[in-house]
């Protein structure tokens, strides 16, 4: 049931910011959290999951290495990514929860500012590096604000969040479902980077 009314919650919100979501202020913001990930990302096909309005994977289109493959719960996000990237990547709407790919499909999937909104964290993992290749990487950036009482304020606060996690929780989820070669590290102020490998 809380599974149920969290996914249809945040389906709700994000249909509704979608119209918005690019406003060169808040982009450039975000641009920040998910500029590291970039770096890391060499040749092979990516998986975007919560891929929004498509702004990570237009800026893996500039580098020309990528096959690119994106999914986002909310059509309406989905509608402008598509949009923004004819003929440039994939786009499906599905939930993370139950990816629409076959077991051991990309180099890399990545998560960028999404991961405290899924109902289900330790599913989500485990669907994220079904998908991944074997060596291939499992990659979530996700906000962290140093202190638990701003995290649990923060759920309270913002619609369809579910549940922030500290860096070392986020590090067990990954552990728990095997992936290895753990490595995290701060990505600008308020947000957490932790890449796992499938071996
Ligand atoms: C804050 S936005 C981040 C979008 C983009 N990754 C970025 O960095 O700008 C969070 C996204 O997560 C998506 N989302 C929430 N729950 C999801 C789920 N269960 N499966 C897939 N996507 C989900 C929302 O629709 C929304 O587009």
């Amino acid at each position: 049931m809380k599974e149920r009314n969290k996914k249809s919650e945040n389906i709700r919100f994000f249909d509704r910011w979608a119209k918005t979501y690019d406003r060169p202020l808040f982009q450039f913001w975000m641009r920040k959290f998910y500029q590291p990930v970039l770096k890391m990302i060499d040749r092979g096909k990516v998986l975007d999951v919560s891929c929004g309005t498509g702004e990570f994977l237009r800026e893996l289109v500039k580098k020309k290495k990528n096959i690119l493959y994106g999914i986002d719960l909310s059509s309406q996000m989905i509608t402008k990514a598509r949009r923004k990237l004819v003929n440039q990547a994939k786009l499906k709407k599905a939930d993370v929860h139950q990816l629409p790919f076959t077991d051991n499909s990309f180099d890399y999937v990545v998560s960028t500012e999404s991961f405290h909104h899924y109902y289900d964290q330790s599913r989500a993992i485990a669907e994220m590096k079904r998908v991944a290749k074997k060596g291939g990487k499992v990659i979530v950036v996700d906000i962290n604000f140093f202190l638990r009482p701003i995290h649990r304020l923060f759920e309270k606060l913002e619609p369809g969040c579910v549940k922030v996690n500290s860096r070392k929780e986020i590090r067990n989820l990954f552990q728990q479902s095997g992936l290895r070669d753990i490595i995290q590290r701060r990505s600008f102020i308020f947000s957490v980077l932790t890449r796992g490998v499938k071996s």
